[in-house]
């Protein structure tokens, strides 16, 4: 296993269109967990391919025990609407309270291949919009107003350049 770098914004590759999987081999599986090691590394409850720079539609999550690789996922389904604060790896140390529907259907495939199709509710199913929103290029702030966006992307900047200056690479 290996632990893969976690693109922070405002990295360009978190801004990638993700390609739907069509080859289910021993390199996937290795990136399953490779993406697993990683998540439980940085104390995550999910991790999208592209925030690793892979481009493709594969998503870990772990939350409370309950784990879900999902690969090709799509949400055909959502109903309801409930606000909670949530964060995402690619934005160390924000937090902010983002609307997600309360219910969601999903239809993915596991790492073998097999098609799923489950309702999840609950925090869980803002975990999975979450993820399936990296799928898409669509991260959290684009969710929140236009001056939190501002504020946030500007404090993020800073850090970006902070880092650059100091040689290190913030996580
Ligand atoms: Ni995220």
């Amino acid at each position: 296993m290996a632990i893969l770098d976690v693109l922070v914004y405002p990295d360009p590759a978190l801004r990638a269109m993700a390609e739907e999987v069509t080859v289910f081999d021993g390199k996937l599986k290795k990136l399953v967990s490779d993406m697993y090691e990683t998540m439980y590394l940085s104390k995550g409850v999910g991790l999208a391919a592209p925030q690793a720079g892979i481009p493709i539609r594969l998503v870990v999550i772990d939350w409370e025990g309950a784990r879900y690789a999902l690969v090709n996922p799509r949400i055909t389904e959502a109903e309801g609407a409930e606000r909670a604060e949530e964060g995402c790896l690619s934005f160390p140390g924000i937090y902010e309270e983002i609307e997600r529907p309360s219910k969601i259907r999903v239809a993915y495939q596991d790492e073998d291949g097999a098609p799923h199709d489950t309702v999840i509710e609950g925090f869980l199913a803002r975990v999975f919009c979450h993820e399936i929103d990296h799928l898409e290029a669509t991260l959290m702030i684009d969710r929140l107003s236009r001056l939190k966006q501002a504020f946030i992307k500007k404090k993020m900047e800073r850090k970006a350049k902070a880092a650059a200056a100091t040689g290190e690479r913030e996580r």
